[in-house]
């Protein structure tokens, strides 16, 4: 059932180009992006009022890229809420908003919960959902499916991946119709989207190396993931897939807030993991990386193609994956992230597939 892979983790992280391939094949034909699972019209998506995406874990981290992106795409303001947090903070949301709820399971309670309380006060909800028929498909207006097929592994990959794909899809489709997007970015987007699934292939080729990489790391006890902007919005995703299968300390800070607080906690041979993807960024990581490095810290860096010789000038480990349209290097920079989170589990002997104290669906509070 494990294809021959030592984990389901390891299996569903293999799986990913297809799995995108299948969320995304139906829905960029012809350099365009066709939503035929949308029932909303074209005057209601003009009519939208706020945008609020909920979810939890992982889910919530695509939210935090789907808000600097949709941002982006869509010329307004995006929120992303944690699910727990909305359900009780009497929400101001009313007839005309649009709420995203993002589940793999479609059983999380805290977002079936908030979504519930979003449509009491007459909002459309629109979910993206890899079960199909679950419970908040089931009570939602829209369904997006994000057709990755069964995820075993309780940390999350292949669902996230895809979850990301279809938002991205949806915040370009709705763009298209605001009249938002330029037409150049809107095609590079569409053509860029179908060469992820090849890029990840190439990512996942150097899984060995990523391998080796952990075996150095694997001994630390605390982490900081720093990045900026989508690197942020990554950092969250690669801490937490780190802290929950290999119980290392691990936390991401927008690496703006170092100096507020975070930075005192860097001495000698603190690891930082530095997120350095984001190109019109570039600039700022490097001056942070160096930053961390006069206060002692060991710098594993994460960059593409275009800056890895840069980065590697002031950074012994680098890793790096292949350049795309900035939207998408999330797409690509989850894969050595959720690889060496693996790797270093690996390496510590952890039960990686079922994590002490988590399960894969959460139905409690
Ligand atoms: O099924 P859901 O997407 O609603 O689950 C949300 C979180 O419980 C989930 O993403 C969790 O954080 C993962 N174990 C992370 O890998």
């Amino acid at each position: 059932e494990k294809g021959g892979y030592a984990h389901f983790m390891l299996k569903e992280i293999f799986e990913q180009p297809r799995a995108i391939r299948e969320a995304t094949a139906a829905r960029l034909q012809g350099g365009r992006v066709i939503l035929q699972d949308l029932t909303m019209t074209e005057e209601e998506i003009r009519n939208i009022g706020r945008i609020i995406i909920i979810a939890c874990g992982s889910s919530y981290h695509v939210g935090m890229v789907g808000k600097y992106n949709l941002e982006r795409m869509l010329r307004r303001s995006v929120e992303v809420v944690l699910a727990s947090e909305f359900r009780y903070s009497d929400p101001i949301v009313k007839r005309g908003d649009l709420v995203i709820a993002i589940s793999q399971s479609g059983e999380t309670l805290d977002t079936m919960a908030a979504l519930r309380e979003a449509k009491k006060r007459g909002a459309r909800i629109l979910s993206i959902v890899n079960v199909v028929g679950s419970s908040i498909a089931r009570e939602s207006d829209d369904v997006l499916y994000t057709w990755a097929g069964p995820e075993i592994a309780v940390a999350t990959t292949k669902a996230y991946s895809t979850q990301m794909a279809v938002l991205n899809m949806l915040g370009l489709y709705f763009a298209d119709i605001l009249g938002t997007i330029d037409r150049q970015t809107y095609s590079e987007m569409v053509r860029d989207m179908q060469r992820v699934p090849e890029y990840i292939e190439k990512i996942l080729e150097s899984a060995e190396s990523i391998h080796d990489i952990a075996r150095e790391i694997c001994k630390s006890e605390d982490v900081f993931f720093i990045g900026r902007n989508l690197d942020y919005a990554l950092s969250l995703e690669g801490s937490l897939k780190l802290k929950e299968i290999s119980y290392i300390h691990s936390e991401a800070y927008a690496s703006g807030e170092l100096k507020h607080g975070t930075i005192s906690l860097i001495v000698d041979g603190t690891l930082v993991i530095a997120l350095g993807t984001y190109g019109p960024l570039f600039d700022k990581a490097l001056s942070n990386v160096v930053e961390v490095q006069a206060r002692g810290a060991k710098v594993l860096a994460l960059t593409t193609q275009t800056h890895a010789e840069e980065m590697g000038r002031h950074v012994p480990m680098v890793m790096t994956i292949p350049d795309i349209h900035e939207m998408l290097l999330p797409q690509l920079g989850v894969v050595p992230l959720q690889l060496l989170a693996y790797y270093i589990a690996l390496e510590r002997g952890c039960d990686i597939d079922k994590p002490r104290n988590l399960a894969k669906s959460v139905t409690v509070e």
